[in-house]
């Protein structure tokens, strides 16, 4: 990767994905895109940015050649709750942004990194353990993108040698963005209450489990996959990929070492448990640690330590 591209990076992993890239690579090597939502000051001031709409695929591709651009990361996407009430937005974002940043890849011989997602299972996959391999027929419209999104990039690397690689990831749990809509926010927005010291109104029921990861893994993983030789590579989209499973007693027990008063109640949101009941409890990643090193640092005591000495600085 010599000049990088970030398509949304005013969302919850671009934001943080941008300023590792320019870490390693140089502000000028990393170009931020965002559409609605404005940049950080810290993206907008530290390397080269552009509005741009993915839906357009003449907009991705003159920035593309202009930069040189030799590897794309395309974030744009309507999260699994938003797009549940809205599904042709869900379908046109995750599905149009794809095959335009396939396209384009295809046209400058760039590589293309897509998150998949936990959504990408559903209600017939094996919950526990949940293999590499399975049954993928999802409930939700987020989830078929994410199939159809994976078959995709797979039939473009097959079919005209696109070097597409992805992963699946889990609930993601960040302090610097907060999450865009989906069924894993509340595990997010604990962390967020009990540093402001109110209660936690969770919308999910006790033994919903789903796989979770902390953000500096997150990052780890879209930057590491990207690296390593494709003669390693069996799979390509998308890798299953976790640091943690939990439920939000577990979560909550876990925060309340650190809040002994922290109080939480549950006022279940349908939408979001049936979703969560449709996912996983836990993935089996032996393929990504195999195939490229997966190898994720934070569990939930770490992640837990170092969200509330993050919150504390930001919110207090
Ligand atoms: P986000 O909602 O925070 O950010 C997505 C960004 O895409 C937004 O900034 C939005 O403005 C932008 N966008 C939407 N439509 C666009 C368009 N037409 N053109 C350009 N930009 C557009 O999402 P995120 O959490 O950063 O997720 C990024 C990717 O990772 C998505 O594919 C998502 O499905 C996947 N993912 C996220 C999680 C998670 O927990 N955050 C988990 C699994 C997979
Ligand atoms: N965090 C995402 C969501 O809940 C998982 O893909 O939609």
């Amino acid at each position: 990767m010599k000049n990088v591209l970030v398509i949304g990076a005013s969302g919850q992993i671009g934001s943080e994905l941008v300023l590792a890239l320019r870490n390693k690579l140089g502000g000028s090597h990393v170009v931020a895109t965002h559409l609605r939502t404005p940049l950080s000051a810290e993206i907008a001031e530290s390397g080269p940015s552009y509005k741009i709409d993915a839906s357009q695929a003449q907009e991705i591709a003159d920035v593309v050649k202009k930069h040189d651009i030799d590897l794309i990361y395309n974030l744009a996407a309507i999260l699994s709750a938003t797009a549940e009430a809205n599904p042709m937005l869900g379908w046109n974002v995750g599905m149009g942004t794809l095959l335009n940043c396939l396209e384009v890849a295809r046209e400058f011989n760039a590589a293309l990194f897509t998150p998949s997602s936990i959504g990408a299972f559903g209600p017939g996959t094996p919950p526990d353990n949940t293999p590499q391999d399975t049954i993928q027929r999802p409930k939700t419209i987020y989830g078929v993108t994410k199939v159809a999104g994976e078959l995709l990039s797979d039939y473009y690397f097959k079919r005209f040698g696109v070097d597409t690689r992805s992963v699946r990831y889990p609930g993601l749990i960040s302090n610097k963005t907060l999450p865009g809509g989906g069924t894993t926010d509340y595990a997010v927005e604990i962390y967020y209450a009990a540093v402001k010291g109110e209660k936690f109104v969770c919308p999910l029921k006790k033994g919903t489990f789903m796989d979770m990861m902390y953000m500096p893994d997150a990052i780890n993983a879209a930057i590491d996959l990207m690296e390593v030789s494709p003669d390693r590579l069996i799979h390509r989209n998308s890798f299953n990929v976790t640091a943690m499973s939990f439920d939000p007693e577990i979560i909550y027990t876990e925060i309340k070492k650190h809040y002994p008063n922290f109080m939480m109640e549950y006022e279940v949101h349908p939408l979001k448990q049936s979703i969560a009941d449709s996912w996983p409890n836990s993935m089996d990643d032996t393929c990504a640690r195999k195939e490229w090193g997966w190898n994720p640092k934070f569990d939930l005591k770490a992640m837990t330590e170092d969200m509330i000495k993050e919150l504390k600085k930001k919110l207090l």
